[in-house]
């Protein structure tokens, strides 16, 4: 796939978290309970969380995001001698306070005024989703919101990719899918889809296997497309 192919494709499937969402900047109040401790909590956490939702998959022990990433927070702060539970308060609500990456809201609004169905395909709960879809004001440009929570797999599993061509009703050459994960991408692309990698944290491509893949600075150059169309 080209870049300049992407106005082809009829549906805009996007991941939730690191590609159109991020959760908010906590390290102050953290940092108070956490100390030096502070940097090493949070990328356990993350890692965990991740690392949990794979393992789980293995074994077909799903459990919501929401229980996975209260678990590996669980784990990091043993890890990390933290005991207090205001560290609960402050780190699990950040999944349904999200905030916008930079050039997300653009790159819908031009989407939709072009005529594409937008969806989203994450591992987030489907009320994650909803707060960050409302919190941030992209409902207008949202069409579809599809949690692996319906079938209780989450992503990098063929099933969830398959899961969004049989919801969207689409078929694999009219859908392309988004991510700035690149396990993500590299499972959808593997499953057969078209698939962009936002690489807006400049990271080094993984030694993981690669379908058909484009990948982009940011989301903004997919808006960019569209400039002069309109
Ligand atoms: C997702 O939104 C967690 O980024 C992952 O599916």
């Amino acid at each position: 796939m080209n870049i300049k192919d992407l106005p082809n494709k009829k549906y805009f499937v996007f991941d939730a978290f690191g590609t159109l969402f991020k959760t908010s900047e906590v390290k102050e109040a953290l940092t108070k309970i956490a100390g030096d401790k502070t940097d090493k909590l949070l990328e356990v956490w993350r890692s965990k969380q991740l690392q949990y939702t794979w393992l789980r998959n293995e074994m077909d022990q799903y459990q919501p995001f929401s229980t996975v990433t209260k678990e590996a927070l669980d784990y990091s702060m043993r890890l990390n001698g933290i005991s207090d539970k205001k560290v609960f308060d402050i780190l699990l609500p950040l999944y349904d306070t999200p905030s916008l990456i930079n050039g997300v809201d653009t790159l819908l609004k031009v989407l939709k005024q072009n005529g594409k169905t937008v969806a989203i395909l994450s591992n987030g709960t489907p009320s994650m989703l909803d707060n960050g879809v409302q919190l941030t004001g992209i409902a207008p440009y949202v069409d579809a919101i599809l949690s692996v929570d319906k079938i209780g797999i989450y992503k990098p599993k063929p099933a969830v990719y398959q899961m969004a061509l049989d919801q969207l009703t689409a078929t694999t050459n009219e859908l392309v899918f988004f991510s700035s994960n690149q396990w993500d991408v590299s499972g959808a692309s593997m499953f057969g889809l078209d698939a962009c990698w936002i690489n807006q944290y400049g990271e080094t491509k993984e030694g993981l296997p690669f379908g058909n893949v484009v990948e982009l600075g940011s989301l903004l150059e997919v808006a960019g497309l569209y400039d002069g169309l309109n």
